[in-house]
């Protein structure tokens, strides 16, 4: 999704401003733009489609100045062209940046049309820069023209403006997308993310909604969205820039899989002790509130919704709560009946997804009885603000955007939450939760004896070099895994997947099967094993390629065309959904390789979609 770097410094900003756009690459975009305001008072600005370094290519020395904005745009309105790329520029007296959607820009084109403003590009951000050039006639500073043209906006946007008329000073302001101020001895910046100012500086200061910021070289001055000066925390950032290197691995992905044992025992550190789940890890008044819960409701995206469909079989069969889940971009939209004592659980790896949040945001004016949990991964973000409990994920910083460790933490933290519920309305014995404990501890080492299998899994990638579709089964909480499995391969190998419940299979996509549609099964050895073997031979007798991945207690029976990998054996209902992720995330990863696709970047995706 769109990134946003800017800064003021005593020096050329320019090589920051480009250094900051490679480090929120990761988040997918597919043009890229910066625009100086020389010594001279001039805005210079270049940019380029396609990827940063088609953008640093292009810089000239003329492109100088010790302050800037820069962008890397995902398009949604308007192709990803040079013309459409940001900073977008009024009458060489405005620069801006913009993350977001402005809802009502056609409106607002059409009025500034009358005006006599002239539209170089089909973005939405135009209007920004006009709207404020427009503000500027009348006003004295950047600040106060920033100010008055924001209440013309509606929809989603984080800003940053720059202007001759007011030198030495960043206006940045943000409502529905992330905003930060990272402060430093060599000056002020601003970023849609940290992660952009790492290597700068660790001392952020995170806008809350409506927040204008008035930045200059050594002064950071915040308004609400009332206008009112207000002060805002500085944070101190625990993430390392060097969590944000690909280190000796190839691609992120690749690294991110392989720190999954270290991800999990980092999970679970100070979440479980002796033989309990720690309830208070969810928040103080925690217990109170698990203790009165009677539904529960599951909103995310992607693969965290994915992770929820696991927590769903969880929640059902260990806490014994009635659970719904669905995707957030149709929750929002519909009028669902929210129950009182309803905990809604919100999971996200960024805490930035525009469809979660917003239907978070909507949930809470619909129905105040209710409370509300978010599963994330990033603890400075709008979902941990906008939830009353928070629990982290503690994958670290996850880059590519296909997304692997954050999802098997998702995974564990939407198993401690099961059980600690459960205990609170005594559906869980302490004998229970004992063994459900040993599960969680023996996760790292299940998870690097899984990770052992990548030769066998090289292997098998290879057959998949011509194939256009797969086929992923699974049953129970493993249909969801299959899922997962599916929408990993979709991701990053751009092989057209779906995802099947095996038991449903005879009703429809059986049809589907032919010597072209490779079928990869999960099996694990519980109550669904023998009926899982007799979908297989469903699936076998058709012809197929079929890859099995099972329990080495599950001995399912060899046939011709069929490779059997065990990955460990005598899995729990929640350590086997964990450990059979890995497979299917080496498989994906392996066969994109073998396709040479973009593995950290696919095609068309974004790792924080923060835009509807
Ligand atoms: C995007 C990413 C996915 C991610 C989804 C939800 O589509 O490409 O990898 O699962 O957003 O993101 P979240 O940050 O809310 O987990």
């Amino acid at each position: 999704m769109c990134g946003i770097v800017g800064g003021i410094t005593k020096n050329n900003i320019t090589p920051l401003l480009v250094d900051g756009l490679k480090r929120l690459e990761y988040r997918g975009y597919d043009s890229a733009g910066l625009v100086v305001l020389t010594s001279k008072n001039i805005l210079q600005r270049v940019r380029a489609a396609g990827k940063v370094v088609n953008l640093e290519n292009s810089i000239s020395p003329e492109v100088n100045g010790m302050i800037g904005i820069a962008h890397t745009r995902w398009a949604t309105h308007g192709k990803p062209t040079i013309k459409n790329a940001h900073p977008h520029i009024c009458n060489n007296n405005v620069g801006v940046v913009h993350n977001g959607i402005i809802e009502n820009f056609l409106a607002l084109k059409t009025q500034q049309q009358a005006q006599g403003y002239h539209f170089t590009s089909d973005t939405d951000t135009e209007v920004i820069a006009h709207g404020i050039h427009q503000a500027l006639k009348n006003c004295d500073t950047l600040l106060q023209a920033v100010q008055q043209a924001v209440t013309l906006f509606q929809g989603a946007y984080g800003i940053g403006a720059i202007s001759p008329k007011n030198p030495g000073h960043i206006i940045a302001t943000r409502s529905g997308s992330p905003l930060v101020i990272g402060l430093s001895d060599k000056g002020n910046f601003i970023a849609s993310d940290q992660m952009a100012l790492l290597d700068i500086t660790k001392k952020f200061i995170f806008l809350e909604e409506g927040d204008i910021a008035d930045i200059t070289l050594d002064s950071v001055t915040i308004f609400d969205k009332n206008g009112k000066q207000v002060e805002r925390e500085i944070k101190i950032s625990k993430l390392k820039s060097g969590q944000v290197s690909k280190g000796e691995y190839t691609h992120y992905m690749q690294k991110e899989i392989f720190e999954q044992p270290q991800a999990i025992r980092d999970t679970l550190e100070s979440r479980i002790s002796k033989n309990k789940v720690l309830t208070s890890a969810f928040g103080h008044n925690a217990k109170t509130i698990f203790q009165n819960t009677e539904h529960i409701q599951i909103i995310a995206c992607g693969t965290s919704y994915n992770a929820g469909l696991v927590a769903k079989y969880w929640l059902e069969d260990i806490a014994k709560i009635p659970t719904h889940i669905e995707v957030a971009s149709e929750y929002r939209y519909r009028n669902p009946i929210i129950l009182d004592n309803t905990l809604f659980i919100t999971i996200s790896q960024s805490g930035e997804t525009a469809d979660t949040l917003e239907a978070l945001k909507a949930v809470k004016k619909r129905n105040k009885n209710i409370h509300s949990l978010t599963i994330c991964n990033s603890a400075e973000s709008s979902l941990t603000r906008e939830s009353e409990l928070t629990f982290l994920t503690h994958a670290g910083p996850e880059i590519g955007v296909a997304s692997t460790k954050a999802f098997t933490t998702q995974l564990v933290s939407l198993a401690l939450l099961s059980v600690a519920i459960g205990r609170c309305h005594n559906q869980v014995s302490e004998q229970q939760e004992a063994v459900i404990v040993d599960g969680f501890n023996q996760l790292p080492n299940l998870i690097a004896k899984a990770l052992e299998q990548e030769d066998q899994i090289i292997k098998l990638a290879k057959t998949f070099k011509d194939k256009f579709n797969a086929l992923f089964l699974g049953r129970g909480a493993m249909h969801a895994i299959a899922m997962e499995g599916a929408l990993k391969l979709k991701e990053i190998s751009y092989i057209h997947a779906e995802a099947y419940p095996a038991g449903e299979l005879k009703h429809g996509p059986i049809a589907l099967i032919d010597k072209d549609t490779p079928v990869i099964a999960i099996a694990p050895n519980d109550e669904l094993l023998d009926k899982l073997k007799s979908n297989l031979q469903e699936v076998k007798s058709r012809g197929s390629q079929m890859i099995v991945f099972e329990d080495e207690t599950s001995n399912v029976m060899p046939m011709d065309g069929m490779d059997i990998i065990p990955i460990t054996h005598n899995l729990g209902r929640i350590t086997a959904p964990i450990i059979f992720t890995i497979p299917l995330q080496l498989l994906s990863y392996h066969i994109a390789l073998i396709k040479g696709t973009d593995v950290d970047q696919p095609r068309n995706l974004a790792k924080s979609v923060t835009v509807e």
